[in-house]
């Protein structure tokens, strides 16, 4: 196998198809299944996947159009999907106890009555979804919004969903998972190190970091893009940025306009300290008809705050095993933690309460996105601007944020999303009642 980065071309997962479509909206299949991929080139690494992939196809939805999509586990373990981002009916969340056992499958509802935004689905069985995340299952669930065509911003072959991540290989090809081991490799779309052609024009790029632990502080080259959207999609106006933080699980849109930098120009976006993600490399010009609007998409309007709640993170690590903790208590699926009225609007203060260890952790909470109010007793970071699902907590750190449960009732669950820490119990539940 050769070595070095840039060898090969980034992929773009494959949009899919649906099998059928109708005016109550698209039906989907996807088979949950193991896989030989090529992550290094040359290298052949077992993986789980959906549809043989190891980013899965792209789901493109509509607001106000509904989605169904049976998914089949052909795995011999259990299984499930959440889709990370969504306004999902608790039936279809992919609960940690809601899983499809091997052999069956199940169609999860995704009635997409939400704003556009870039959402993905990934792997959520009690205890496994880490492991199940790491090994591959993840795909992009994209939801373009009608309200939103007039801005006239990148789309169609310049609208690129980019799924950002690590992955430990040993020297078999295989994907190591738990242990800090020989050779950890950066990916765009499963693929190590690759490079991207583009052309001298606007691009949207849809940021994911897709890991199951840590953050990226991405950087092109010290060039400016755009930031556009955060977690549950558009901003109210575009942000100029040279660097931004995602920690696992967060999205972020940005607009690159490659016109700025002559053909043969070629670009990296790296991570601060892990070094060159991808290499976008301007290989022709190319006319460019899309728009980068001053304003984009007012916010809904934030509410009033009627009950406030504390959630804090931390390991017990007296044990042999480090122990997950949310407010003391590892996660109980029997157990719920928050009992919430739909319809209201919470103030929750998310604290990391590992400061003795220095383990930095985030905080993703299911069924609704909710926006930062106070980050350390100050103002939110251009990082938190937006409807979020997901941010980043160093230790000690508080984020004071708000949440309007207004769509279903049931149980989901909220967690830190550095999956190998939710795997070990850093996860709470909630049951919204009626
Ligand atoms: Cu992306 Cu509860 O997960
Ligand atoms: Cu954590």
């Amino acid at each position: 196998a050769s070595t070095g980065p840039f060898q090969v071309r980034m992929p773009v997962p494959q949009t899919l198809r649906p099998v059928r479509s109708s005016a109550a909206g698209d039906a989907y299949q996807i088979d949950i299944r193991p896989a030989d991929v090529e992550i290094l080139p040359g290298v052949t690494t077992p993986a789980l996947t959906y549809n043989g992939s190891f980013v899965g196809p792209t789901i493109r939805a509509k607001t106000g159009r509904p989605v169904t999509v049976t998914f089949r586990n052909w795995l011999d373990m259990p299984a499930n999907v959440h889709l990370h981002g969504g306004h999902t009916p608790a039936s279809s969340d992919g609960h940690p106890m809601d899983v499809i056992e091997p052999g069956q499958s199940r169609v999860y509802e995704y009635p997409n009555a939400q704003r556009g935004a870039t959402l993905w689905y990934h792997d959520h069985s009690h205890h496994m979804e880490a492991e199940h995340v790491y090994r591959g299952l993840h795909g992009f669930y994209l939801i373009d919004d009608d309200a939103e065509k007039g801005l006239r911003l990148p789309s169609g072959a310049f609208d690129v969903p980019i799924l950002i991540r690590n992955a430990q290989i040993d020297e078999t090809g295989a994907l190591v998972f738990g242990n800090p081991v020989e050779r950890t490799v950066l990916t765009a779309n499963g693929k190590a190190q690759p490079y991207f052609p583009v052309f001298a024009r606007k691009y949207r790029l849809r940021l994911l970091n897709g890991s199951t632990e840590g953050s990226f502080t991405l950087g092109l080259d010290g060039v400016q893009f755009t930031q556009i959207s955060s977690d549950g999609g558009l901003l109210p106006e575009p942000v100029p940025r040279t660097q931004l933080t995602l920690s696992a699980g967060e999205r972020t849109d940005v607009v690159v306009d490659f016109s700025r930098h002559p053909v043969g120009t070629r670009l990296v976006l790296s991570d601060a300290t892990a070094g060159p993600i991808v290499r976008f490399d301007v290989v022709g010009q190319a006319t460019d008809l899309s728009r980068l609007p001053d304003e984009l998409r007012p916010l809904p309007a934030l509410g009033t705050a009627t009950v406030e709640r504390e959630v804090t993170l931390s390991f017990d690590m007296s044990g042999s095993m480090p122990v997950g903790l949310v407010n003391g208590q590892p996660y109980d699926p029997n157990r719920n933690d928050f009992q919430i009225k739909r319809g209201s609007t919470e103030i929750w203060r998310v604290v990391n309460g590992d400061t003795a260890w220095g383990f930095p952790h985030n905080f993703h909470l299911h069924q609704t996105s909710f926006r930062v109010l106070e980050r350390d007793g100050g103002a939110p970071t251009l990082d938190d601007a937006g409807l979020k699902d997901t941010l980043p907590l160093a230790a000690g750190s508080v984020v004071r944020l708000q949440a309007t449960f207004n769509d279903y009732v049931g149980r989901y669950v909220y967690h830190c999303h550095f999956l190998e820490h939710s795997s070990l119990g850093m996860m709470g539940q909630m049951e919204i009642v009626p």
